[in-house]
């Protein structure tokens, strides 16, 4: 099956950070594959900028190595590079100074395309940039910004920076990414739920048990060093991508797909978490940090070996127990965990049914397994949905838990698009369905606020792990104390 690919009109793509890890990694990559799948209108332009001082052609020769580099070479036709570097350009600006502005605004002066600018920087360049881009004239009817995470570091610092980016923009101009919401298979769920008569009825706490939501990673710092030990697994992992799964998860079915009925929805869910205060923290929530161990390519280092000064007590993991307090939700635990340097790398939505309520089968039969749905995020894309039945064969009634099971990759034989690629045309087509609202990102630091002051007050420990397990004991104990496991992936 072929998707249809529907031209979007032309625009004006501005990169701030342009020589950045994410410009090279990410952006230009996407912005590649869209132009070769045919999405692009007449006249495009991507113009790069940071405080180097390249020449276009520098530029182009860094976009080529990125796309060379991050996208694999048979999903590159030479003359699409060629046409795809045609459209890039680059300004040395200065965010700050607002030196090399007057120079971008000449760039883009004429041009009635969409603007977008992407800041692809660290938030505290957020407001000058806004500003400048202000100041030089620069914001059109037609223009959009999009900023990345971290938006703040808690409540307050979140609702600076929206501040900031709020007095040059509007609402509906602001585009706050969380790249978990282009993932396909984060799509999926809201298809799952609301395309199909199945499971909705017994999508409640009548049927459920509880809910698992795992992003397990085996990659260590990755060369992020100062921007994650000051931020650790809560704030970098579970602020965002965490809630947002859970939102899609818990949220009442929005009266359509437009961008403010699906956000309205997830706000609600984010209001009714209960908080955790801090006499519940060490009861419901585990910090855990990796010691030295294993991955798939041999010894790895502890986290505070990877540090300049050898210490720090920043989680590398989180565990939480979460209760949504609603009449859908009411006494169904979501259990959230989040490592680096855990096992394997797998991000899963597992909904355990409740057991059946009584067995007609003699004990001979087996063990019949509660229902589960589980959702395959990363790798393996897929939907799996376990059922009991009955073991093949005369040697009488034997019942055998098996999976119904709908993996993408082998039903969909095409490229399974980058998150960013989805994410970026909508912020051209100015969707905002897939990006956090304001009153949404600050409702999640609304959450987990609490749970950091609970960890400081308390001083509650990071527990050790060893890399390459499944995170402290503790968080398998967090579980196991309600009679659960986590599920095995
Ligand atoms: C980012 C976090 O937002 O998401 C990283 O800052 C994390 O620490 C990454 O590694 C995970 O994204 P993905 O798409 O690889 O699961």
């Amino acid at each position: 099956m072929t998707s249809q690919i529907i031209p979007v009109e032309p625009f004006d793509f501005i990169i701030f950070g342009g020589t950045g890890d994410l410009a090279e990694r990410k952006l230009l990559p996407a912005l590649f594959q869209r132009q070769q799948a045919g999405q692009f209108s007449d006249p495009t332009r991507i113009i790069g900028a940071s405080r180097a001082k390249l020449t276009d052609k520098e530029y182009r020769d860094f976009a080529r190595t990125a796309i060379c580099d991050h996208v694999k070479p048979e999903e590159i036709a030479a003359t699409q590079l060629d046409s795809f570097l045609a459209r890039l350009s680059y300004v040395a600006a200065d965010a700050v100074s607002g030196d090399g502005f007057a120079r971008l605004k000449k760039a883009l002066d004429g041009s009635d395309s969409i603007r977008a600018f992407y800041l692809a920087v660290a938030p505290s360049l957020f407001g000058s940039i806004s500003t400048n881009l202000k100041e030089h004239g620069m914001i059109t009817a037609n223009s959009r910004i999009v900023v990345e995470k971290p938006i703040g570091r808690d409540l307050a610092s979140a609702r600076e920076l929206n501040d900031q980016i709020g007095k040059v923009f509007s609402e509906q101009q602001i585009f706050r990414i969380d790249h978990y919401l282009g993932k396909e298979t984060v799509q999926n769920l809201m298809a799952l739920r609301f395309a199909n008569a199945l499971y909705e009825p017994l999508w409640n706490s009548a049927h459920i048990d509880h809910v698992q939501i795992t992003v397990a990673e085996t990659v260590g710092l990755e060369d992020r060093v100062t921007y994650y030990d000051k931020a650790g697994a809560l704030r970098d992992m579970m602020q965002n991508h965490m809630l947002q799964l859970l939102c899609l998860v818990a949220m009442e079915a929005p009266a359509s797909m437009e961008a403010d009925a699906v956000r309205d929805e997830k706000l609600k869910v984010l209001r009714s978490l209960r908080r955790i205060n801090g006499n519940e923290a060490p009861k419901v929530s585990v910090r855990g940090q990796y010691r030295a161990g294993a991955s798939s390519n041999g010894p790895v280092k502890g986290y505070v070996e990877e540090l300049a000064n050898g210490e720090s007590s920043t989680e590398t993991f989180v565990a939480i127990k979460a209760e949504i307090g609603n009449w859908r939700w009411a006494g169904v635990p979501f259990y959230l965990r989040t490592g680096k340097r855990l096992a394997s790398r797998v991000s899963e939505i597992v909904i355990e049914f409740k057991p059946i309520p009584h067995s007609i089968f003699e004990e001979s039969a087996g063990n019949i397994t509660a229902n589960q749905l589980v959702i395959r995020l990363q790798p393996d894309e897929g939907v799996k949905q376990w059922i009991m039945i009955k073991d093949p064969g005369p040697g009488g009634m034997r019942l055998r838990n098996v999976p119904l099971d709908m993996s993408f990759a082998e039903s969909f034989q095409e490229r399974n698009p980058d998150a960013y690629e989805r994410l970026i045309m909508d912020v051209i087509r100015g969707n905002q369905t897939l990006f956090m609202r304001r009153d949404e990102v600050e409702a999640a630091w609304a959450w987990i606020d609490p749970i950091h002051n609970a960890w400081d007050d308390s001083r509650q420990e990071t527990q050790g792990y060893t890399a390459g397990t499944w995170g402290p004991s503790a968080s398998i104990a967090l579980i196991e104390r309600d009679g659960r496991t986590w599920h095995e992936s």
